[in-house]
């Protein structure tokens, strides 16, 4: 299945991206993701993509594309994907749609995920995350089980530096203008699927799973 998961920053994409990896055994791929390890491991592309990622605003498109293209191109993303956070703006969904056509692949599904702002900013600015193995939390609608401590590796949790309510503000801004758009360009061409990204998580996923036709376990 080669699916991308198109919503606001905080609408579940990365909560629901993991979930929808695993039940599918697909590899989830996500932007964000990568520029942060990148940044981690201190490599050019990490120096390159802080200034942006810290102000809110959007990585350079030919960085961006390059990197997905070669991610999408590893073995283990052979039998399929799932895209958090990229494309983001028009002209990487065009470029995409070139690259799915030079290597002769074609979307699943486009899975939309309708938050409005105010629940948002909410979610965003109290979201927590595991430095350690990556899961997310929330300070009040998925708090771990010991405050402050991630409940898979026992690693104290973090706040994203780009979760600081006026990065958020930027953030939502920019999805406006860059990333709205996309949902009618993916209209256009008939692989919309909207979902109430309000509902509890696991909701949330098993109706994905029950639209892409999957069983849920
Ligand atoms: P990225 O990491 O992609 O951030 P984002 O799109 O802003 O989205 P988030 O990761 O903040 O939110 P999410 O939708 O994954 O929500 P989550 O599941 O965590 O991008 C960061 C930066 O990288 C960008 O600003 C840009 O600079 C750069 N970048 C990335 N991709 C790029 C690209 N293609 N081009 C250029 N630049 C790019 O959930 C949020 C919170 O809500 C959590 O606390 C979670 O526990 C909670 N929650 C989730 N679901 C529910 C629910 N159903 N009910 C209640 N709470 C919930
Ligand atoms: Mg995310
Ligand atoms: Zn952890």
């Amino acid at each position: 299945m080669e699916l991308i998961l198109l919503g606001p920053p905080g609408s579940g994409k990365g909560t629901q991206a993991a979930r929808l990896a695993g039940e599918l055994h697909i590899v989830h791929v996500s932007t964000g993701d990568l520029f942060r390890r990148h940044l981690k491991e201190g490599t050019a592309l990490g120096q390159l993509a802080r200034r942006y990622m810290d102000e809110g605003t959007l990585v350079p498109d030919d960085v961006t594309e390059a990197m997905v293209k070669e991610r999408l191109t590893a073995r283990d993303a052979q039998r399929g994907y799932i895209l958090d956070g990229f494309p983001r703006n028009l002209a990487q969904a065009e470029h995409f749609q070139g690259f799915l056509y030079e290597v002769g692949r074609a979307l699943s599904a486009v899975i939309y995920l309708a938050v409005p702002h105010d629940v948002l900013v909410e979610r965003l600015t109290g979201r927590r995350v595991c430095p350690g193995c990556g899961a997310n939390y929330h300070v009040r609608f998925h708090p771990p089980q010991r405050a402050g401590v991630c409940d898979v590796c026992q690693t104290p949790l973090v706040q994203r530096p780009d979760d600081r309510e006026e990065t958020v503000l930027t953030r939502l801004q920019v999805y406006d203008r860059e990333t709205a758009p996309l949902i009618d360009f993916y209209r256009r061409l008939h692989l919309v699927r909207e979902f109430d990204g309000q509902a509890p998580v696991e909701v949330v996923t098993a109706a994905i799973l029950e639209s892409l036709g999957a069983r849920h376990d």
